[in-house]
């Protein structure tokens, strides 16, 4: 299934492409509505998973806003911890966000995103790293798996960068009371990088929830002079869009679905338009020689994760 996921509706920058957004003046209750609009559009699409996380702005305040006045009896939710946003909207900001896997950040932010429940079905460390030591500090990972016992949620992961795959395996080995922590995993995946491919059988056969971010690549699938080294995939998901009459980021979305068959593919859009290009993948399925051939789009994940770290905060 299709979810949303709430980073772009909750702060104006964010790394992606954004050309036209750039110099819109900020007003916070004008950016309120609009969030609002763009839940109801999405869950009167048939959307019914959210992913949110106190790192994007406002993004769980106007999905809990949204809940109490718009009342969704279906919806289930996922939010994360680990990262605070620190912008306050300025677009000159010269940091967004701050990383802080500790057992403090942990307490303070769980006494917010709690609000969430009933909703909330799944608590994820916001992208885990080996470096940041968070799969090992024990004083962490035992309450969470307190939180996992006695909230009923499962607790999960999201995980960036060319190492996608070893901090699964990691994560996969961690037990609490000789019970296995992590029951999800938020990873990225898309015609570019699809290293996770290697690992999506065992996750599988663990009974794992798969939830795919980063779908759209951050809008490097849409054609782009600034990427012209893309010009082949830019050819066949043009080709295959006109063949299926669909959308480019249909063709992507559906992609993901029909090689994993994950829990959910989030869409990140935050425009109306988009959202509605997004839900096309919805409409349709792809055959299995165009599954190959969209297979064979894959590039090197260390140069995706390069090319993605130079991505402007728009
Ligand atoms: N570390 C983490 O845990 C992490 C990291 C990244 C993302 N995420 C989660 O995954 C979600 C999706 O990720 P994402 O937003 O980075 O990736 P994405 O889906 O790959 O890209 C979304 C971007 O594509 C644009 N877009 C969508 N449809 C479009 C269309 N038809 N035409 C032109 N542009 C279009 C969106 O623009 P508009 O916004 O203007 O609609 C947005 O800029 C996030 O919301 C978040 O919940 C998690």
């Amino acid at each position: 299934m299709i979810g949303l996921g709430t980073a772009a509706i909750g702060r104006p920058q964010y790394i992606n492409l954004k050309p036209n957004g750039t110099n819109v003046p900020f007003q916070l209750k004008g950016f309120i509505e609009k969030g609002k609009s763009i839940l109801t559009e999405t869950y009167e699409g048939g959307v019914r998973y959210f992913d949110t996380a106190p790192g994007y702005g406002i993004a769980e305040s106007i999905l809990l806003e949204w809940i109490s006045e718009y009342q969704p009896k279906d919806i289930s939710v996922s939010t994360k911890w680990g990262y605070t946003y620190v912008a306050n909207f300025n677009p000159h900001a010269l940091v967004h966000e701050v990383k802080e896997h500790s057992l403090d950040k942990l307490n303070e932010q769980w006494e917010v995103s709690r609000q969430l429940l009933p909703y909330l079905r799944i608590y994820q460390i916001h992208s885990a790293t080996l470096d940041s030591g968070v799969l090992e500090n024990r004083e962490v990972l035992e309450r969470l798996h307190q939180l996992k016992n006695e909230y009923n949620i499962k607790i999960g992961l999201s995980t960036s960068g060319d190492n996608q795959n070893e901090i699964i395996e990691k994560a996969l080995r961690v037990k609490v009371d000789q019970n296995d922590l992590f029951d999800s995993f938020q990873v990225t995946f898309n015609v570019f990088d699809q290293s996770l491919l290697k690992m999506s059988a065992l996750l599988e056969q663990e009974n794992k929830t798969l939830i795919v971010k980063e779908a759209l690549a951050n809008g490097r699938i849409f054609p782009n002079k600034r990427y012209g080294h893309y010009e082949d995939v830019y050819v066949v998901l043009n080709k295959l869009s006109k063949k299926y009459k669909t959308s480019i980021d249909g063709v992507a979305l559906r992609f993901c679905l029909d090689v994993l068959h994950p829990f959910s593919v989030l869409s990140g859009a935050s425009e109306s338009a988009h959202l509605t290009s997004n839900l096309k993948a919805l409409d349709f399925e792809l055959s299995l020689e165009d599954l190959n051939e969209l297979r064979g789009l894959a590039i090197s994940p260390q140069f995706y994760w390069k090319e993605r770290k130079n991505l402007p905060w728009v």
